[in-house]
Parts: structure tokens; sequence; C-alpha cells
């Protein structure tokens, strides 16, 4: 009979320590314990976003300024519990300078509440509402950070598709360091085609065909446009027309006055055929050179 003898108590310490961690997640439900933060540690203060099953507040972790987004549904409908959890075990997994921080979940019902660190813009505030002077090297700027962020995505395994790239989801401090948020679309279980914000919406979800990460470059591209244009993509353009126009290859207006090294971006990222568009690696290298010329 083989006996396995450990001696080292620091090595007992650790497999007590092991078998009881993997007790825990069990018991959670595979949401790991360590990230797991009482309700009552939380002091939730004003509304800054959010809609449907979720609001966010600004509020305080034990004293440490936070940003604390609550699911309620009066019927908890499991719908809601289920996309709750997927949200929480997608961004619990990512560590990336360009990406909101999670710190921890609040993971009992009737306090289901995710928290994360607190930034004081988002991207859609700082375009129309902040009143300050975006320029091209800030654009510029702000995109490369942002094609960081989604390098770092994109080449996960399996990877992970945004689905949702658009003003509102970034988020910006006051060093004009970007931050991607709101990963609900992301989790791979809620893949159906369709969903996200219309104007953001590549041809080939328009036409409910199969897709992969090429939507978020689409995205991006109606994005990047955006930031230069300052304008909202299709702005007050009926949805119906809006698809007919994607489909017909018809794209939001670049402003005469971008600059060509921006402009070459945009239209490629924004391709009808998404084969043709870049990768967000090779964005990030035309992006480095459009700084130079800039
Ligand atoms: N960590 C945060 N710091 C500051 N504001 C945030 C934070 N997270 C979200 N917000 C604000 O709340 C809004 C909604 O959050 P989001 O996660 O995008 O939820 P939804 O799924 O409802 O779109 C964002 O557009 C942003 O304005
Ligand atoms: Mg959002």
């Amino acid at each position: 009979m083989l006996v396995l003898q450990i001696k080292d108590p620091a090595e007992i310490e650790r497999l007590i320590k092991e078998n009881s961690d993997l007790k825990r997640q069990i018991a959670g439900g595979g949401a790991s314990s360590s990230y797991q933060i009482p309700y009552e540690d939380l002091e939730v203060q004003d509304q800054i976003g959010g809609g449907g099953f979720s609001l966010v507040y600004r509020g305080f972790w034990k004293g440490t300024p936070v940003a604390i987004k609550k699911w309620f549904d009066p019927n908890h409908s499991e719908q809601m519990v289920q996309e709750f959890r997927e949200e929480v075990m997608t961004l619990a997994e990512l560590r990336h300078p360009h990406v909101m921080q999670f710190l921890g979940a609040c993971m009992k019902p009737p306090h289901l509440a995710m928290v994360t660190e607190h930034m004081p813009f988002s991207l859609h505030h700082v375009l129309y509402q902040a009143g300050v002077e975006l320029d091209r090297k800030k654009v510029v700027g702000l995109a490369q950070d942002i094609a960081r962020a989604f390098i770092y995505l994109h080449s996960r395994r399996p990877a992970i598709v945004h689905r949702d790239i658009k003003p509102a989801n970034f988020l910006v401090d006051r060093a004009w360091k970007v931050k991607v948020c709101d990963f609900g679309l992301a989790s791979n279980s809620k893949a159906q085609a369709g969903a996200g914000t219309p104007q953001y919406m590549a041809p080939e979800l328009w036409d409910n065909k199969a897709y992969n990460e090429k939507v978020d470059v689409y995205a991006f591209g109606v994005m990047l446009n955006e930031l230069v244009a300052k304008e909202p993509p299709f702005a007050g353009m009926p949805l119906p027309e809006v698809r007919a126009a994607v489909l017909a290859g018809k794209r939001p207006e670049v402003p005469l006055s971008c600059p060509r090294v921006i402009t070459d971006i945009i239209k490629k990222c924004w391709a009808a055929d998404s084969t043709a568009r870049p990768s967000f690696l090779q964005i990030n290298d035309m992006l480095k050179e459009a700084s130079k010329a800039l």
C-alpha cells in the first residue's frame, strides 16, 4: 500500500486551505468565494446609470469610493439571476489596465450587486456633456487604449466578443485613461444575434448571419468616427432606414476635416466584408503610425 506521507507542516496547512477553498467554491455555485462581498459592507449612494434589470450607483465599500451595479427584478426571474452571474464571472476573470477593474460581488439574493472601481466620466459624457476639447491627438490616444483592451479580450480563449461598443460603455478618468465596461452582452451563452446598439451593429448582425469578434471592429470604426465627428451615428434616422442603409453599404459621414490616416482606419474597420476588417493588433499598429503623423 502506498502511504502518502507529508511531514512539512506548511505543506499540510496549504493542502487543508486548498481543500476548504474548493469546498467553498462548490457551495458558491462556481463563483469564487474570494470575491464575495457582504451586502452590509456596501453603502449605496446616488444613481449614475443603468436601466432594464440593473442600475449603477456611486457608493462606498468599507469607506472606499466604488461603483455598484445592482440587479433587481421584482419577480426574481431565473433569467435575471443567470445574467447577473454571467456578467460577474466574465468580468471577474479579466485583468487589464484598460478594462474596468472588478473588485467583488454580492451574490446572495435578493442583493445581487457587482462592485468595481469608480470612474468619474463615461466617454459619452466626455463627448456630449463635459464641454471639453477632444482634439485629434486625444482621440488617437483614447483609441489606442481601447485597441489594446480589445487585443486582450479577443485573444482570450474563448474570445470575448463585447458586442456593445459605444461611448456609454467606456469610462474615462481625469488623466484621460479609458477603460471598457459593460460585459452584459459579452458572456457567450447570450450570443443571440441582433442584440447590441443598432447604430453600431455590423451588417452581418442586421442580417442574422453568423458573426465573430469582427463585429467589435465594425462598432469600433463607427465609434472612432463619432469621436472625430462629435455626432452620434445615424442621428435621428428611424431604425428600418438604418438597417437598409447599412446593408446597402452606407456608413455615417466622415468629416472632411478628418486626417487621412484616421479616415483610412475608420473605413477599414467598417468594411462590409468582415474578413476585410483589420484585427485590433493591426488597428493598434495603424494608430501608432497615425499618432506620429498628427
Ligand atoms: N465603474 C463605473 N464608474 C462610473 N460610472 C459607471 C461605472 N460603471 C458604469 N457606469 C455608468 O453607468 C452606465 C451604465 O453601466 P453599464 O455597465 O453600461 O450598464 P448597462 O448594462 O445598463 O448599460 C455607464 O454608461 C456609465 O455611465
Ligand atoms: Mg452599458
